[in-house]
């Protein structure tokens, strides 16, 4: 770039995010709670789309231990699960060395942000949220505080570091748009145009992936069935035998899709195998067309271990190196506090917040 008057070399724009610098789309933000049981939804829905993003998109894939005290976790659980969600994301083709894989908890500025957002965030706002509501149940007196603020550290994460693009699975999208609802509040009450409106990126043809014995529920980590789900530590056998067993019902497979109406078992195993072969549900019909779920079962079972077991098998290599995962953990921290920092110190500004630190 040269200056048309003079011809001298321009300096950089300083308002141009680091991102665009470098040529690329965006900055993403992701997270996924350390709860144990990591499943075919949450891969197909988010991990995934996580390695397939890093081209274009500088990323942080944080593992979001805070969200997950939320309710309560064995201590030692959940540093094991800390490690095996981190070892996911690299198993699934994060690069470590280039995009920032971190945990939650060892960078401050998700916390001192949320706090911030609590005071921005509207108690009806919280009250509306869906996953709270079917987590609290009819207990909603007896569950913590954080579980209902929950919403506010989600967007702590995200705006900590001006993410524009987030991807994740449908159930998250409601969070999302409570996250620009924030980000416009923010901007609003204090007159300045800080924070980005950020996009959620929900990709695929499964970013709601149903359980295999019930097509009208979400494959969640805390179905008490654990033949409802697909985890990713499943060994080969035991993937053929949950897809064998899959809910579905007498009819073989129709032509198109809109004769699996009113069939949701049937349709969820057809965005599955399309998400897994990379094919558009359509296609996956037309290929079907009549065959009985006794073909398309294990056909779908081969696919799925195809896919799934050298993740499972890089995943447990690295597990075996708890060291090399907390080193990875702390040198993301510290490459994500040093985007963070700037911009929480930014907010303290805007608000008034005295920060002369002696230290
Ligand atoms: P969580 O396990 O709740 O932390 O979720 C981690 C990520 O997986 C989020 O982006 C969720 O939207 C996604 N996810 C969880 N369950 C499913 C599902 N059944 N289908 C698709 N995506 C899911
Ligand atoms: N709430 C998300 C879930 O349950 C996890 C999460 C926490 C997250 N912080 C995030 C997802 C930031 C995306 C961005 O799946």
């Amino acid at each position: 770039m040269t200056d048309t008057t003079t011809g001298a070399a321009a300096a950089p724009n300083p308002h141009l995010p680091p991102y665009a610098a470098r040529g690329l789309k965006g900055r993403i933000l992701s997270g996924v709670q350390p709860t144990g049981n990591l499943h075919l939804g949450n891969y197909l829905g988010a991990i995934r789309n996580f390695a397939r993003l890093q081209n274009d998109y500088e990323c942080l894939y944080c593992v979001v231990d805070q969200h997950a005290i939320t309710v309560p976790q064995d201590p030692r659980m959940l540093a094991a699960q800390t490690r095996e969600i981190a070892s996911a994301f690299l198993a699934a083709g994060v690069d470590g060395t280039k995009q920032i894989v971190f945990n939650q908890s060892m960078v401050p500025e998700h916390a001192q942000l949320a706090w911030i957002f609590n005071c921005v965030a509207r108690m009806g706002w919280m009250s509306r949220m869906t996953q709270f509501k079917d987590k609290a149940g009819k207990n909603s007196e007896n569950v913590s505080l954080g579980l209902y603020a929950y919403p506010a550290l989600m967007a702590a994460d995200i705006l900590a570091y001006k993410a524009t693009h987030v991807p994740v699975g449908e159930d998250q999208k409601q969070h999302i748009e409570l996250t620009r609802d924030i980000a416009l509040k923010f901007n609003n009450d204090y007159k300045v145009n800080f924070f980005p409106i950020t996009e959620p990126v929900i990709e695929g043809a499964a970013t709601r992936v149903m359980s295999l014995r019930d097509g009208t529920k979400k494959m969640s980590k805390s179905d008490p069935s654990d033949q409802s789900r697909i985890n990713l530590t499943d060994d080969a056998d035991t993937i053929a035998k949950k897809f064998r067993k899959a809910k579905t019902d007498a009819e073989p497979l129709p032509s198109d899709l809109e004769g699996l109406s009113g069939r949701p078992d049937a349709r969820n195993l057809i965005n599955v195998y399309a998400a897994l072969a990379d094919m558009t549900p359509e296609a996956v019909i037309t290929e079907y067309a009549g065959a009985q779920f006794g073909t398309f079962k294990p056909a779908l079972a081969d696919l799925a271990v195809a896919k799934l077991s050298p993740i499972t098998i890089k995943m447990s290599q690295l597990m075996q190196d708890p060291a090399e995962i907390d080193r990875i953990l702390g040198e993301g921290a510290a490459r994500a506090d040093a985007i963070a920092r700037p911009i929480v110190d930014q907010v303290y500004d805007i608000i008034g917040m005295i920060r002369s630190r002696p230290f």
